[in-house]
């Protein structure tokens, strides 16, 4: 039986107006971006989770970035009593696939934005060939890849994307009931603000 009820929601507007890295979106912007950009091209139920939740790691610890504690860790611990085993997964893994993109495609790595590429530094940079081909052998590496241009991709200032409530369905039936009326006034206060 899986753990019930965590205001999953109420965290991602509350502590989602936060920016890190000197990006131009707010978390939540760039979480609704992100599993928006999922959806769009029928990604499964977990893999739209994950892309909603990848960054959550940042949103309950500011802990300094190093290969071994980053926010994929720390977010897939936070997320690991709630979520099917899938979602923590990828959500763990998505630094790792940065790091791994970069290691295999030149390109990839020049498109990064500068914030996104000062975090890889601290996350390890290139991967050595044997994390590379250990993370090669694993099954869900293709939904990682492709979490990661999402993420990459989902930091358009104001672009026009679902809201939270849009993912309802997804969230209640891990995290239990939302308090979506809170979350509705927190949205619109922020909105407001901007
Ligand atoms: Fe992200």
């Amino acid at each position: 039986m899986p753990c019930r009820d965590l205001n999953i929601a109420g965290l991602l507007v509350k502590r989602g107006a936060m920016r890190w890295d000197d990006e131009a979106v707010t978390a939540l912007d760039h979480a609704l971006q992100c599993a928006a950009r999922a959806r769009a091209v029928g990604a499964a139920d977990e893999v739209v989770l994950a892309a909603l939740l990848h960054d959550v790691g940042h949103l309950i610890t500011d802990v300094e970035e190093s290969p071994l504690t980053h926010h994929g860790l720390w977010g897939a611990r936070f997320l690991r009593p709630f979520v099917p085993a899938k979602v923590t997964w990828l959500v763990e893994h998505h630094v790792m696939a940065k790091r791994y993109l970069c290691t295999v495609d030149r390109e990839y790595a020049k498109s990064l934005s500068l914030g996104s590429l000062r975090s890889w530094i601290r996350q390890g940079a290139t991967l050595d060939p044997e994390t590379r081909r250990e993370l090669e052998r694993q099954p869900w590496l293709p939904d990682v890849l492709a979490m990661r241009r999402w993420d990459d991709a989902a930091k358009e200032p104001r672009a026009p994307v679902p809201p939270l409530v849009a993912y309802r369905d997804l969230l209640e039936s891990c995290f239990g009931r939302q308090t979506w009326e809170t979350v509705s006034a927190v949205s619109n206060d922020l909105a407001a603000s901007l």
